[in-house]
């Protein structure tokens, strides 16, 4: 059996993966050029890959022996799931495990912007904290006085909403699907948009779920408030979020973006009022560890025809 492999594995999970199947592992930091990997995946059973790899219905057309896609990685937005499934091949992702991580640096990013960390950071370093304390200096917000507004309430959503219980926050959710969770009061997105200080995205990217923080849903937050992203860019009009951290209407903390890396020339490099992180949400050692463990159990069943520990993507579709 051969497996591919897009990115530079650690020499642990490549020994454990040899002893099943032959591998064939892209070890540069680059993106694998998509021809090469079309080739290889002409003669796979396997690929183990992550989210900096898009995985189209053009690649699955001539991957005919591919059994299984596992991906180290809880989105699967960037493999083509319906065109995957209809050839019966599973897909496997890493649900659970990056659950908690996630949560505490969407919590950071909240501290981070309303208490203007970065921005404090950023001055001492410059040189230009030449006064001592003064009373009206970097003033910020109160996470404990703030309405947090969580957009998807999945696990993910219900840690950040548990961690913001402690602070004393109030907060409000919307979900796509009805959801009842202790300490939450769910509204209508509009109602979300209009009364939170800090909203915080939660929600998968998909054909539903892209650009839903139009323009139009920007502008109906409060002055001065944050918009939180550890989910994916695409769920933003950046384009809209940048005019308003422009306008010093809105704050922001992202994690993610459309583009990543973000380009040398994106205007977010320009902002104040925004923290920027490098989609950093499930980056301790721990999850990453837990997330190799489960992507290479999913790799390793789907390769032997066995129902994926994780559960299957898309199964039902
Ligand atoms: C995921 O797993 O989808 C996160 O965005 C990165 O760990």
């Amino acid at each position: 059996m051969k497996v591919v492999v897009t990115f530079p594995i650690p020499p642990p999970a490549k020994n454990l993966l040899s002893q099943h199947a032959e591998l064939v592992c892209w070890d540069s930091e680059d993106p694998i050029p998509k021809g090469i990997l079309a080739d290889w995946l002409e003669t796979a059973d396997g690929l183990l890959t992550t989210l900096t790899c898009s995985i189209d219905e053009g690649l699955l057309a001539n991957a005919s022996r591919l059994r299984v896609i596992s991906t180290v990685s809880v989105g699967v937005d960037h493999i083509d799931v319906q065109a995957a499934v209809a050839r019966g091949i599973a897909v496997g992702h890493t649900p659970g495990v990056l659950t908690g991580s996630t949560a505490d640096l969407a919590l950071a990013l909240m501290l981070g912007v309303s208490r203007r960390v970065a921005e404090g950071d950023a001055l001492i370093r410059s040189g230009a904290w030449s006064e001592g304390w003064k009373p009206n200096f970097l003033l910020g917000t109160d996470l404990s006085a703030s309405t947090v507004g969580l957009i998807g309430m999945g696990p993910i959503g219900q840690a950040v909403a548990a961690r913001l219980q402690g602070f004393g926050s109030r907060v409000i959710a919307w979900n796509r699907s009805q959801k009842v969770v202790k300490g939450v009061e769910f509204v209508d997105l509009d109602d979300l948009l209009q009364t939170s200080d800090i909203v915080s995205l939660h929600t998968a990217l998909t054909p539903e779920t892209a650009g839903m923080i139009t323009r139009e849903r920007l502008s109906k937050m409060k002055d001065g408030a944050i918009l939180i992203n550890t989910a994916r860019g695409a769920l933003v009009d950046e384009a809209a979020l940048i005019k308003e951290l422009r306008a010093h209407r809105l704050r922001a903390g992202l994690d993610v973006f459309v583009d990543e890396p973000l380009p040398n020339d994106s205007e977010f490099r320009q902002l104040t009022g925004c923290v920027l992180l490098p989609h950093v949400g499930s980056a301790t050692a721990r999850t990453r560890q837990a997330m190799f463990e489960l992507a290479l159990k999913n790799l390793i069943a789907g390769l032997q025809g066995a129902e994926l520990p994780a559960g299957q993507v898309g199964r039902f579709t």
